[in-house]
Order: C-alpha cells, then structure tokens, then sequence
C-alpha cells in the first residue's frame, strides 16, 4: 500500500544544510496554513510563529544553545513556535504537532527542515536558551518558546530511513 503522505514520511530527514534559494511568499503561506491548520487540544490554538527570514536575526538565534541550533545559521527560513501556557496545559503537545505540521508541509512542497529544541535547553552560559530567543525576538515573558523549525530548499542529501532499520518490536498488540 502507498499513499502521497507515506510516500514523504518515508523520505523524510532531517536537512541542516539549505540551498540560499529563499522561500516563495505563496510557500510560506502554505507553510503557516499547515501550522494554522493543526489540532490542538480542546481546540485552544495556544500557538504563536515568528517568521525569522532576516539573517541577521537567524544567526543570533543559531546561537541561543550551543549543540543542535547553528544549522539556523545557513537557513533562509526559520519559524520559532511558542505558546502560552496559561492558555493550555498541554501547549507542549499543541505546538510540537503544529512543528510536525510545518515539517510534512515543507516536505510535500520540495522544501526540507530540521527541528531546533529551545525549550528546556541551557544557553551554555547557566541560561536558558527560551530566555535568550525571547531576548532576540521580542517575545514577552509569558509566552515559552517551544522550538525553531529551520526550513529551505536542500543543500545535502540524505536517503530515508531503509524499512529494515525500523524497530517493529516497539509496537505491542492488546497488551505491553
Ligand atoms: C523533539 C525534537 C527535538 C530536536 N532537536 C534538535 C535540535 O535541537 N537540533 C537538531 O539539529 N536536530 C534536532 N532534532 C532532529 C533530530 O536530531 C532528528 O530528527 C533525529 O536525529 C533523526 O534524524 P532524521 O530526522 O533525519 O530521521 C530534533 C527532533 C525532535 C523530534
């Protein structure tokens, strides 16, 4: 069996390296119509996005962590996803599904993307790094930022994850 979206799940990978191509208008709206479009619990829509195209303001962000976030740096596109958390106890949960949301999106329009954790990671200067983005971005205090999805047109390759890799003896049937 296939389908359009198996098909992209099975190609998907994480891309850190991006062409300097810059995302169309009408593909960035795609792209936020995707995120706008993702379930969220009790249906409360605690998420925010910030488009970060400005390079400038992508290199400071590749640096509010010291591991996992300097790909940021060579990307034309960066959405960062945050929330209010007095608005939904499980905002964690919303805005990771709307972060997935942006990332098969980006796949299905030939763009590729990699997710950079911001929340709950030290900055490396006994900071956090949420602090520092709120900080670059403007953010205000009670809003927590979740994650930035760097996104662009690839520069490396990667092949899908052969199906002979994937670990079937986590899956349990009626009982653990
Ligand atoms: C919750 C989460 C957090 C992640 N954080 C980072 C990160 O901070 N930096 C990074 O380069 N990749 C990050 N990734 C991407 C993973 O490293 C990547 O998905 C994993 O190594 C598997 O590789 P693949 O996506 O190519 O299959 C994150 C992925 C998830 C789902």
């Amino acid at each position: 069996m296939d389908s359009l979206l198996m098909a992209l799940i099975r190609e998907r990978r994480s891309i850190r390296v991006f062409d300097t191509r810059p995302v169309e208008e009408e593909v960035l709206s795609l792209l936020l119509e995707a995120a706008l479009r993702s379930p969220s619990s009790r249906g409360r829509n605690p998420w925010q996005f910030i488009v970060v195209r400005d390079p400038i303001c992508l290199s400071a962000l590749s640096e509010v962590k010291p591991h996992g976030a300097g790909f940021l740096a060579g990307a034309p596109l960066g959405i960062v996803i945050l929330a209010d958390p007095a608005q939904c106890d499980v905002w964690v949960e919303d805005t990771s599904i709307a972060a997935t949301y942006i990332q098969l999106a980006a796949e299905s329009l030939g763009l590729k993307s990699c997710w950079a954790q911001i929340r709950l990671r030290d900055d490396g200067q006994e900071g956090m790094a949420t602090d520092v983005t709120r900080e670059i971005l403007s953010i205000p205090d009670r809003m927590e930022v979740a994650s930035i999805i760097g996104v662009g047109y690839p520069a490396e390759e990667k092949k899908g994850h052969p199906k002979s890799d994937l670990d079937y003896s986590k899956v349990h049937y009626e009982k653990f």
